[in-house]
């Protein structure tokens, strides 16, 4: 959302869900019910009806055979702030169920759920109904700060952050996860882009360690044109084991009357034409004039599919910023308006394009935006990131554990305020204090990095650089750095 009612200072709040014309391609969505007795109280599910997984090829989702496109719907009732999980109660999730189908949506993106609660009910009823969820794996007590980045990046955090991952990685018709959301908010904020990037990468590496289907992990970006396209770049640039699965943008741009070209929507599609992979919008919905949502159906043409795979309309319930689409009173739901009758007729009228909608395979990587008035993520820059926090290893190897659902005393000052450079492609820490410049990750940075060190030699410097950040209390917190320089790293180097 674009209006600062919605996220406070925290970083992750979001629900979003899609919709879809034409049915998912619905394989015996049934309850299987496998679940022992005792597994049916844990917060890791694995009981659920079944979809076909999605995964992603070059810019695009797929379902089996066919490309998948989000027709979703933002789903959060209760709001950001209220923090409530509708996927742990099923008197929530299945009186809301009949409404989502009216949307046509075969997504629904939920911003916070509680990781200590079981969701087997309530994600099999929903794949029963052909629909997926894309879930931020964030809460209020446990996010970035994206003014106090370094503190709030710590093992407490991802503690929860994974243990969502373990609540949710059994069901088929878990889409996708959301790293964050909205993080960056502002043209000042992209100090903590390297955070955001940071965990991304811990949760695609969480998902890979635990043996866990290949759900994809990407980040939900804030309608702020100063760095939208920047961050963008910035996901899906550097090592692999650092970049991202998929990219999602807020956009309120096409607000009816309104078109492909006037929108703004057709520069969309050429500003991002070469992007190598899944791109979609996490929110959209315009509230200006009359609210007809022609927008919907706007994203399945041939010019938008090639280079967006669909969307989520903001949203379900009405929260009191005018958005809704539903007006939710204890049991009953009413329309607002005609919202649900608009936006259902635009997704039913519009069937996914033909021939997987030109979607391709042969993207590159992106260079990584370098240091701008408009792109400051010092001290890291180029594809630097911070070091995973000590601590999580055992995360990787035995698992997360109980989540703190969302009652639990918070991460957010569990962190400290020394911070230090992974080694390209690589979570852990290796460097050494010492002296030197700025941290650098890759050839496209400046300062002292040896970007021709691909031989390695034991004294190539630069790739760890570890730096102890000192947190301001304002924002952005004031670095003071310490650099070191490390040995050995200069061929982990880009
Ligand atoms: C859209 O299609 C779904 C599935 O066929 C249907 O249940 C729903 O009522 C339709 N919505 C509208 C507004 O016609
Ligand atoms: C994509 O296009 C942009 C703008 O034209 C350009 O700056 C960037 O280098 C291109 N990226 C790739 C991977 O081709």
């Amino acid at each position: 959302m674009k209006s600062a009612a919605t996220v406070a200072a925290l970083a992750s709040l979001a629900t979003t869900s899609l919709a879809q014309l034409v049915p998912v391609p619905k394989i015996e969505a049934r309850a299987t019910a496998s679940a022992s007795a005792s597994a049916s109280d844990s917060a890791t599910g694995s009981s659920s009806g079944s979809l076909p997984t999605v995964t992603t090829k070059g810019n695009a989702f797929f379902a089996g055979s066919d490309r998948f496109y989000i027709r979703g719907v933002d789903y959060q009732p209760g709001g950001s702030s209220g923090a409530s999980d509708p996927l742990s109660d099923y008197s929530t999730c299945s009186r809301d169920i009949p409404y989502f189908q009216k949307l046509g949506v075969n997504t629904i993106r939920v911003y916070t759920v509680d990781n200590s609660k079981n969701h087997d009910k309530c994600m099999s009823a929903l794949a029963d109904a052909g629909i997926y969820l894309a879930l931020d794996v964030n809460s209020p007590s446990y996010s970035l700060r994206r003014d106090k980045p370094q503190v709030s990046y710590n093992k407490v955090y991802l503690q929860s952050v994974f243990a969502t991952i373990d609540a949710f990685a059994g069901y088929t018709n878990t889409l996708l996860f959301f790293s964050g959301n909205e993080v960056i908010n502002s043209d000042s904020s992209t100090t903590a882009a390297p955070y955001v990037k940071a965990v991304d990468r811990d949760m695609r590496q969480y998902i890979s360690e635990r043996g866990y289907r290949s759900i994809p992990v990407g980040y939900s970006a804030a309608d702020v044109s100063s760095n939208q396209y920047a961050m963008a770049r910035y996901m899906d640039c550097g090592e692999e084991a650092d970049r991202s699965d998929f990219y999602a943008i807020n956009n309120y741009e096409w607000c009816d009357p309104s078109s492909y070209e006037k929108s703004g929507w057709s520069s969309l599609v050429s500003m991002y034409s070469n992007y190598s992979i899944p791109l979609f919008m996490s929110e959209f919905g315009c509230i200006t004039n009359t609210r007809t949502w022609k927008e919907a159906a706007g994203l399945f043409t041939d010019d938008m599919a090639a280079v967006f795979s669909g969307g989520i309309a903001y949203e379900y319930s009405a929260e009191g910023n005018g958005y809704g689409i539903y007006t939710i009173s204890g049991d009953s739901v009413t329309a607002v308006g005609k919202q649900p009758e608009y936006l259902g007729n635009q997704f039913n009228s519009t069937s996914d394009p033909k021939n997987g909608g030109g979607y391709k395979t042969t993207g590159s990587k992106q260079d990584c935006p370098a240091q701008s008035d408009d792109w400051d993520t010092s001290p890291f820059s180029g594809s630097a990131l911070p070091a995973q926090p000590s601590g999580i290893e055992k995360y990787f190897k035995d698992g997360a554990g109980d989540g703190p659902g969302l009652g639990g005393s918070g991460s957010q000052e569990a962190g400290s305020t020394e911070v230090s450079t992974a080694s390209s492609g690589v979570g852990s820490a290796t460097a050494t204090y010492g002296s030197g410049a700025d941290s650098t990750g890759d050839s496209s940075s400046s300062g002292s990095s040896s970007s021709s060190g691909s031989s390695s030699s034991g004294t190539s410097s630069s790739a760890a650089v570890p730096m102890k950040a000192v947190a301001g209390g304002g924002m952005p917190a004031v670095f003071a750095v310490a650099v070191a320089v490390s040995f050995g790293l200069g061929a982990v180097l880009l």
